[in-house]
């Protein structure tokens, strides 16, 4: 018998369900021994408490195209993983003994940066672990790309498309904020996706009299209106400078609801422009998988799925250079992957024309 547990944890994003597909039906298609498959509710809540439902192959059809994940998933944090619970439980040690007491034989964990932290240290714990790089913000290191990335872009892109039009009827400035936690990727490749002008990403600290400037100069050759891609993430130049502890401060006592709306405020009272900001937030996390979703998180749940039957664990499935890698789960653990900003796709960017704002 081969007895698998499997669990999503941290924010959602489209193609969860499209992977967990992928391994169960690469495992069932191929395995010599009867399979039986834990599913974990709620991320890792659900290993800690027990709450589980056997599932089989069924539950895993007709779901490749529905976003969301049929698991549930929550956030629980690696920073407290290790503190009792509130009752004194001992966390780690209770996914230990669920492992054990259902007599698993791997767990895949489905997940971005705080559930591989949380997935390493299970794998160093003893338990067999694969996991696959969930994120909208492709932030993951060790691979070139998550899935759900593709998709939020695709969306991000179609809200600054709409955004365009609107904005060019009224001569505005616009305001896009998107989604990536502490990094770009999705703001980047939506702004040069639908056309941004303007496009601020944590990794390169904006200049707010830059970003006038830029403004100033779409004005003075003929364009009505200007849209700026800002990342959730983004900084400027002086907040940059600022000890980790100082902008925490900083953020205690913000009065905007985001940084979207301070760039706001600072282009209005610099330039005399009406701006407007709209933030798609979730949605962007939301719906059904785009196409290559689809097929990469399938490819990827597929590659896990192979891992499992040749019992190799401690691994990350990502990609890499075009190819199916198996990352080992401490090298991903704890690290971001940020966008360089020497990297050939900022320079082309601003070879187009568009201004990072520094
Ligand atoms: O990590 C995915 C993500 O959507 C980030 O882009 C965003 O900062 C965060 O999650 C939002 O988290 P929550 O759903 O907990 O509000």
């Amino acid at each position: 018998m081969l007895r698998i547990g499997m669990l999503t944890s941290g924010g959602d994003c489209q193609a969860l369900n499209a992977a967990m597909r992928g391994v169960v039906k690469a495992i069932l298609n191929n395995s010599d021994e009867p399979v039986e498959i834990y599913g974990f509710e709620d991320g890792y809540k659900g290993l800690i408490y027990g709450h589980f439902r056997m599932l089989t192959g069924k539950d895993f059809t007709g779901i490749l195209t529905v976003g969301g994940t049929i698991l549930g998933t929550s956030r629980t944090p690696f920073k407290t993983i290790q503190d009792p619970d509130e009752n004194g439980l001992d966390k780690v040690a209770a996914m230990k003994q669920n492992y054990y007491k259902l007599q698993l034989d791997c767990l895949v964990i489905l997940g971005g940066n705080g559930t591989h932290k949380t997935a390493n240290l299970l794998s160093k714990e003893g338990l067999n672990v694969i996991t696959l790089p969930k994120t909208i913000d492709n932030d993951l290191w060790g691979t070139d790309m998550t899935f759900g990335f593709q998709s939020a872009v695709d969306i991000a892109t179609d809200a600054i498309d709409c955004i365009h039009t609107t904005a060019s009827s009224h001569g505005r400035v616009f305001i896009v904020e998107v989604m990536g936690h502490k990094v770009g990727w999705l703001t980047l490749n939506a702004g040069m996706a639908s056309g941004a002008d303007i496009i601020l990403i944590p990794e390169i600290p904006y200049n707010i009299d830059k970003i006038c400037k830029a403004i100033d100069a779409r004005d003075e050759r003929g364009a009505r209106f200007t849209i700026l891609a800002v990342a959730e993430g983004a900084i400027s130049e002086e907040d940059a400078k600022l000890s980790k502890k100082d902008y925490k401060a900083k953020l205690a006592n913000y009065k905007y609801p985001s940084v979207s709306y301070e760039i706001a405020e600072q282009i209005e009272k610099k330039t005399g422009r009406e701006v407007r900001v709209t933030v798609p937030g979730h949605m962007q996390r939301g719906g059904s998988p785009c196409p290559y979703d689809r097929v990469f998180a399938t490819r990827l749940g597929a590659e896990a799925g192979r891992l499992i039957l040749k019992k190799q664990f401690g691994y990350m499935v990502g990609y890499k250079n075009r190819e199916m890698v198996k990352v080992p789960l401490e090298d991903v653990a704890g690290k971001l992957k940020a966008i360089d900003p020497k990297s050939d796709i900022i320079k082309e960017a601003k070879l187009v024309g568009i201004s990072f704002g520094n």
